[in-house]
């Protein structure tokens, strides 16, 4: 049995007090959904409450970190610092937080982008950030955080689409993988 407890306060000495706030935000909405969902609750709040714990130090030691244990950057993320996390969570979640399911790494490394045919809980972990209670109000999210307890797959195509639109908007680049989750889920 994994302490979730023991975890928890170490992430919240690890994190900037938002960043952990967010983090159990993330925590209870994916215990929500796996209850809603009927999947495992203990691993959808293990991987709420680990989705972000790479983001505990800056952009420039994530890359530093990612040197140094060997993890492989894509084209995307070394163009988008800001998804390095994603990878760098599941290798600490792994190595120093002790998470040996690979359903837990999985929904961690692909909590930023998703992907194609995702689990039931990477979908869970990757609508449960999106639509946290913290999360600060778009136009979308109320449909999404409807759709998340009634069609998972709808709500992963509107969020997915959603960052699309708002990526193009501030003509930031788009990561391919987002493009293929969206593509995969508006049609599924
Ligand atoms: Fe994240
Ligand atoms: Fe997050």
């Amino acid at each position: 049995m994994t302490d979730i407890t023991g975890i928890q306060k170490k992430l919240e000495k690890r994190l900037k007090p938002e960043r952990y706030e967010h983090t159990l935000g993330v925590m209870y909405t994916a215990a929500s959904l796996a209850m809603c969902h009927d999947a495992d609750i203990s691993k959808a709040m293990l991987a709420g409450l680990l989705h972000d714990c790479g983001k505990y130090c800056s952009g420039k030691e994530q890359i530093r970190l990612c040197r140094e244990f060997n993890i492989t950057l894509t084209e995307s993320e070394r163009k988008m610092p800001a998804l390095i996390h994603a990878k760098l969570g599941a290798y600490l979640a792994e190595h120093e937080y002790n998470i040996k399911d690979s359903d837990i790494l999985g929904a961690i490394t692909y909590h930023t982008t998703g992907k194609p045919e995702m689990s039931l809980l990477e979908k869970i972990i990757y609508i449960a950030d999106y639509i946290e209670p913290g999360r600060q109000e778009i136009p979308v999210l109320s449909e999404v955080r409807s759709a998340a307890f009634s069609n998972l797959n709808r709500a992963v195509a509107l969020s997915a689409g959603s960052t699309i639109s708002y990526l193009q908007n501030v003509g930031r680049e788009i990561d391919p993988a987002t493009v293929r989750t969206y593509e995969f889920y508006h049609t599924n």
